[in-house]
Formats: C-alpha cells, structure tokens, sequence
C-alpha cells in the first residue's frame, strides 16, 4: 500500500515508517518538525536502505495538505502528527484543541475529497482517564483529566461518526498505553528537545549525561513498591500493531478500536532498576511528591489486538530497557563526534 504517515519524523512515527518500509508498503512522510527533525529520516534510510519521501507541512494549512493528497494517491493513513504533552495541555488548551481537533478535521477532508477510505488513528490510553480497574479492556469507561486527553476523545468521536455516515470508510482507533524503547540499532528513539515531562525519556537524558538525577513522584501509592505502576510497551511493538491494524482496515471492517499494551504492569522503581542494569550504572533517583493527575497503577487488557488482528507484543521490560539505553549511548556518541 502507499502510505501517508503524518507526524512521520515523531518517536513512535519513525519506527512505524521503519516497519511499514520493512513490510514492503510504499511510505511518504508529513511532518510541520515542531518536535523532531527531518534527519530522523536518514536514520531511517540507514536501518531500511529507503527515505520515504517528505512533506514539511503543517496539518492545519489546508492548500499545504492538499497538495500532498494531490501529488500522491495514498491507500491508507497514519495520522500520528499532535501536540502530547499532558502538563502542557493544561496551561495551552486552547493550542492543543486547535492544533488536535483541526489537524485531524482538515485529514479528513482530504481522505474524504481524494477518495481514502482508510485511517489509523494514534489514541492514547489517556481517554480512560483514571481507570476503576485494571486490566483495562476497550469497552472501560472514557473519561479525560486533561485537554490532550480531551482531544484524543474528541478525535474518536470524529472518525467513529465519520465511519457511522460513510460505510466506505475503515478507522482504526489504536489507544497506546506507555510507549518506550528504541529500534535495536539505537539510530532512532525518544529524545524531546526540551527537559521531558515522561519517564523513560528523562531516564535517557541521564544516561546520556545531560540531567542528573530522576525525581519519583510519589511511593505511598496502593502499588507493590508504592510507586505508580504503568504497561510500558516497546516502541518497536507498538509500531508492529500500526501494520496489523492496517491489515485489518484492507478487510472493510468499518470501525475498531484496540488497546495496545502488554497487558503486564511495572513500577517506576522497576524500570529506573532494569534502566540501572541495562546500563551498568544507579541511575540516581530520590523521592519527591506525587504529580497531580497520576493515577496509582493501570495495565491494558491486551486480548481483543490478540484475538483480532493477531497481535502480541514481543519484547519485555528489560528488552526496551536494553534498547533504550542503547539509543542513549549511541547518541551521546555521535553528539561528542560531532562536536
Ligand atoms: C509514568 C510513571 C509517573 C516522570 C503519559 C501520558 C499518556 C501517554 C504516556 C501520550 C508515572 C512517573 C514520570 C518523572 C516519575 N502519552 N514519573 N518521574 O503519565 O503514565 O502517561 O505518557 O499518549 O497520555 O499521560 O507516563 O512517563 O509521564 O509517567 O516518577 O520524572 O512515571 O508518576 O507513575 P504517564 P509518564
């Protein structure tokens, strides 16, 4: 298939552009760059021989998107381009509503105009907001505590309405739980700009050197060790579900909705631990007050990917620990070359 994947240069769009090129689909990238960078691509080319081709485009200039769909007769998309920080989604609603809801919008349009009929949908585990139990299942109750939340809801909302009034269509609603990790080459991976707000990336943002210690918000949590409990998912897992969902939208199937996660929840101490193995090093942690919003602990319940698009994670938390602080290392290698 030819493949638009926006937000393409991201962290996880990177490596589903990686898988999408190793299962032979044809990708071509759309990115505005406001988080990543185009270079991400020639790590790409190195891991598949192949740079898709590339659109510096913002999702919200209509003209812009429109002459992507114009030039190019995709099969499918991946629409992963957003906004999705949680904290800062708090202090710039009216940023993320715009920029989510109106990306998503002015995509839709076009697959309607162009006449593509099929969509995968990058959710987030955010929409159950604080679950009631877990293993969470995809029929859990929706409800957000933040605007980025929010915008993930309103999003499904869209598209499960769009696929109500058009049987033609094929959506598939992907909500991530935690995703972390790195291509086993350690040539892409998570490395925000900015000082980052989730775990994993701030642990590689010690290994590399760069911060020196991790703050743990909270341990007086109703969990094993008392910090928050989490499904991590690797990376490279996670984009391995993009392709089965592709997969399952050539079937005409209308709307589906699937959790991706491992269904197997770690603590914030587990991973600073397999993060300290991996490396060889403590990583150097201490104790400070829970982040407002946290919830104490919540896992997918990963059975319905399994059962219909044959879908099983294959990596466990040491594997994206391992994996991760190699993407670390391999960076701070090529910075200290570079400079
Ligand atoms: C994980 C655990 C923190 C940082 C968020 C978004 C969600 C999704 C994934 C996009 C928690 C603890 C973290 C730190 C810490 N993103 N922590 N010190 O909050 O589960 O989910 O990212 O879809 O939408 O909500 O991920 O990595 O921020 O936190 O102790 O410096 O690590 O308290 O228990 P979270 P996270």
């Amino acid at each position: 298939m030819k493949v638009l994947v926006t937000g393409g240069t991201g962290y996880i769009g990177s490596h589903v552009v990686v898988e999408l090129i190793k299962q032979n689909h044809e990708c071509v990238v759309l990115d505005n760059l406001s988080n990543s960078n185009e270079s991400v691509l020639d790590s790409v080319k190195k891991i598949t021989g192949i740079r898709p081709t590339f659109y510096k485009a913002d999702m919200l200039d209509k003209a812009a998107l429109g002459k992507v769909f114009e030039q190019n007769k995709f099969d499918a998309v991946i629409h992963m381009a957003g906004f999705k920080a949680v904290g800062e989604s708090v202090e710039k609603p009216l940023l993320y509503y715009r920029n989510n809801l109106d990306s998503t919008l002015n995509l839709a349009l076009c697959m309607k105009k162009y006449g593509c009929k099929n969509l995968v949908f990058s959710s987030s585990a955010t929409v159950y907001g604080k679950p009631e139990s877990s293993p969470v299942n995809e029929s859990a109750k929706l409800s957000c505590a933040n605007p980025y939340g929010w915008t993930k809801f309103m999003n499904e909302r869209i598209l499960s309405d769009i696929c109500n009034a058009d049987k033609s269509m094929n959506v598939a609603l992907l909500r991530y739980f935690n995703p972390i990790g790195a291509h086993e080459s350690g040539l892409i991976g998570e490395n925000p700009n900015d000082i980052p707000n989730n775990l994993a990336p701030y642990l590689i943002k010690i290994i590399m050197g760069e911060l020196p210690k991790i703050n743990v918000f909270g341990n007086d949590y109703d969990t094993p060790d008392g910090t928050g409990v989490r499904d991590y998912i690797h990376v490279v897992d996670l984009a391995k579900g993009h392709i089965a969902a592709l997969n399952k939208l050539a079937t005409n199937c209308g709307l589906v909705i699937y959790n991706l996660g491992t269904g197997k929840g770690y603590s914030v101490l587990e991973v600073i631990d397999a993060f300290s193995h991996a490396w060889g090093k403590q990583i150097p942690y201490s104790f400070a007050p829970r982040r407002a919003g946290d919830v104490d602990l919540y896992f997918a319940d990963p059975s319905k990917a399994n059962r219909e698009l044959g879908f099983k994670c294959e990596y466990n938390l040491d594997d994206m620990a391992r994996d991760s602080v190699n993407f670390a290392l391999t960076l701070k290698k090529a910075r200290q070359k570079n400079q």
